[in-house]
């Protein structure tokens, strides 16, 4: 079992004060924190290793490309991929999303064929597939959620036809921690390959949280985000079958992405270079190794169970306790839920819960609608509370919330009355 004590040692931010209070830190589905481990591997780079890679003879050049080509193996690994040649450094999950939308979407879908979404999609892995739906006269069609916020399954059976080109689901809500089981993920993928459609597989929220296995998910992409999972911002991850990669046109060109390039003809770079073009995220890449390295150590079962843990005792107490006073949303089994915590006071707006968490207790959660509007709509929202684990949060600090969000049930109206003013331009509209 995985003891949040010893490793929030590794973890110097949490140790921050702000307001005179120690922070805690409840926005883990925005960004974690990163660990001492983390930190000092990308200071080691840039102080012992730092070059551009694939580009010099010299020896700081061949140890950063080593370095850089090793983080792909470290990531490979972690998901079990076939080969290390298979994973994409990109920015972030975002724009490993519109990588495959960009380039296979644009030269594989066509008028009047079919997008299978999910309502329960993040922004990311929403847009760049109505955009390429637009562009090209394809149809969107969504998977609903039950009331209590499962996918309805059966409606992928429903709406995965002969004209279906792609079918793309989250590996977990970040709204409602939903989390969509690798068998209903393999289903998915079965029902979408007897057409010929492909799986891209959102993980942003479930590959830091969640073992993956993408040779057992079946599924033909998968993105997620360094940042996510102790690494550092500006590196993400897109893992694709090779047949599907060799395939795929490029999306971006330029310099790493070829062989040779004469005025009449280029020859186009081997997997992966040939989708990282430009200067690559380099310290960022061996930052992301060291945060894999970390996170398997930990062991990713004993992750889930941790953050299980956290959210079954979370929604236990929420309904013992604050029932009255309290909506929350999501599977009410943590079994099948991620430590994703999302909620509304009645009667008080989002942010200002937000607004008062942060200044009253030095809580960090995130409020509004988490770049998943749809779903918002779709349970009648107009914005929640949310506050997200890892695996340095504690039962303690699962307490210390209850208790802050009971006083500000208690101080109800002098809390409406102090922050109501404040809300406008403090926080992102449309977050
Ligand atoms: C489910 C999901 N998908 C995609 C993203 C986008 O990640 P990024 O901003 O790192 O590209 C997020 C970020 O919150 C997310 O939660």
């Amino acid at each position: 079992m995985l003891d949040p004590y010893e490793i929030r040692k590794d973890f110097p931010i949490l140790d921050r004060v702000i307001n005179g209070r120690r922070i805690v830190y409840l926005d883990n589905a925005a960004t974690s924190q990163k660990p001492t481990q983390v930190i000092n591997a990308i200071v080691e780079f840039y102080t012992k290793y730092n070059a551009n890679i694939h580009r010099g003879l010299h020896t700081l050049s061949q140890e950063a490309s080593q370095l850089y080509e090793e983080a792909h193996e470290v990531v490979a690994k972690f998901i079990n991929a076939y080969s290390w040649d298979e994973v994409i450094f990109t920015s972030n999950t975002t724009d490993s999303i519109n990588l495959v939308a960009y380039s296979w979407g644009l030269s594989n879908i066509s008028e009047g064929d079919r997008i299978v979404l999910t309502i329960m999609d993040h922004h990311s892995n929403m847009l760049p597939w109505r955009r390429i739906a637009e562009m090209k006269g394809a149809e969107v069609v969504y998977v609903d959620i039950t009331n209590d916020g499962y996918l309805k399954y059966d409606m992928f059976k429903e709406l995965i036809n002969e004209r279906t080109r792609v079918v793309a689901i989250p590996g977990m809500s970040n709204v409602l921690g939903t989390i969509v089981e690798p068998e209903a993920i393999r289903e998915v993928a079965r029902l979408a390959h007897e057409v010929s459609a492909i799986v891209v597989l959102d993980g942003a929220q479930s590959v830091p949280h969640t073992p993956t296995n993408v040779r057992e998910l079946d599924v033909d992409f998968l993105a997620f985000s360094g940042h996510k999972m102790l690494g550092p911002t500006g590196i993400g991850v897109l893992w694709g079958r090779r047949e599907i990669l060799n395939e795929m046109p490029l999306f971006k060109t330029g310099g790493d992405t070829v062989k040779d390039v004469t005025i009449e003809e280029v020859i186009w770079h081997d997997l992966p270079w040939r989708f990282e073009a430009g200067t690559p995220p380099i310290a960022e890449g061996v930052g992301l190794a060291e945060a894999v390295k970390y996170l398997t150590k930990i062991g990713m079962i004993n992750v889930r169970m941790h953050e299980e843990r956290l959210t079954e005792y979370t929604v236990k107490r929420f309904s013992e306790e604050l029932q009255n006073s309290i909506e929350l949303y999501g599977p009410r089994d943590s079994a099948h839920r991620g430590g994703v915590i999302p909620f509304n006071i009645k009667g008080i707006n989002h942010h200002i819960v937000g607004l008062a968490l942060d200044e009253l207790y030095a809580i960090a959660v995130r409020t509004g609608m988490h770049c998943a509007h749809p779903l918002h709509y779709r349970l009648g929202l107009k914005g929640t509370v949310r506050a997200s684990y890892y695996i340095y949060n504690t039962i303690e600090e699962v307490d210390y919330l209850v208790e802050a969000l009971k006083t500000i049930v208690e101080m109800k109206e002098q809390v409406k009355a102090t922050y109501e003013g404040v809300i406008p331009g403090t926080v992102c509209p449309t977050g």
